[in-house]
């Protein structure tokens, strides 16, 4: 293995593999599985994971390239993203990027300098209903506004 740990691997045999009758099942859960572990999913995950499914790689790569929420690049420890789709954009999502942008001095797609927050802008997350939405690694906050950003940027900067 070149980046996944042996409790990695181990939960992807033991927890993963059993769960599913088509061994090309387990890939989106393991995929989320080394997402945890290791805050993105690298080129050499993808080739471990590859490796311990005994599938092609080629095939974790196609998983991998299709959805949006694996991240292909490393983030910071908390990834802000701030969902623009038709709803929050209407209720001003624009502005709470803006506010975001402004708080941490990155633009969308850059991380700060102490690798702490990376910012980017998604499509709908699926609270339309709750607009803006804005997903911090697995958690929803929703009705923000950009008023409320500095307060979430503390909370966030106290439980680090
Ligand atoms: S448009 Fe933002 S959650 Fe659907």
């Amino acid at each position: 293995m070149k980046v996944l740990s042996d409790t990695t691997v181990k939960r992807i045999k033991e927890e993963i593999l059993p769960r599913y009758p088509e061994v090309t099942s387990a890939i989106l859960p393991s995929l989320w599985e080394v997402q945890r572990e290791l805050g993105w999913v690298s080129a050499d995950a993808v080739k471990d994971i590859a490796e311990v499914l005994n599938v092609p790689a080629e095939l974790v790569f196609d998983t991998l390239s299709f959805y949006t929420m694996f991240q292909k690049r490393p983030v910071g420890k908390f990834h802000i993203q701030v969902c623009t789709n038709v709803s929050c954009d209407l209720l001003g999502a624009m502005g709470v990027v803006e506010a975001f942008k402004k708080q941490l001095g990155v633009e969308v797609g850059e991380t700060t300098q102490d690798g702490m927050f990376s910012l980017s802008t998604v499509e709908c997350l699926g609270a339309c209903g709750e607009a803006v939405v804005v997903q911090i690694n697995d958690e929803y906050y929703t009705g923000v506004t950009p008023e409320k950003v500095a307060e979430i940027l503390e909370t966030l900067k106290r439980s680090a």
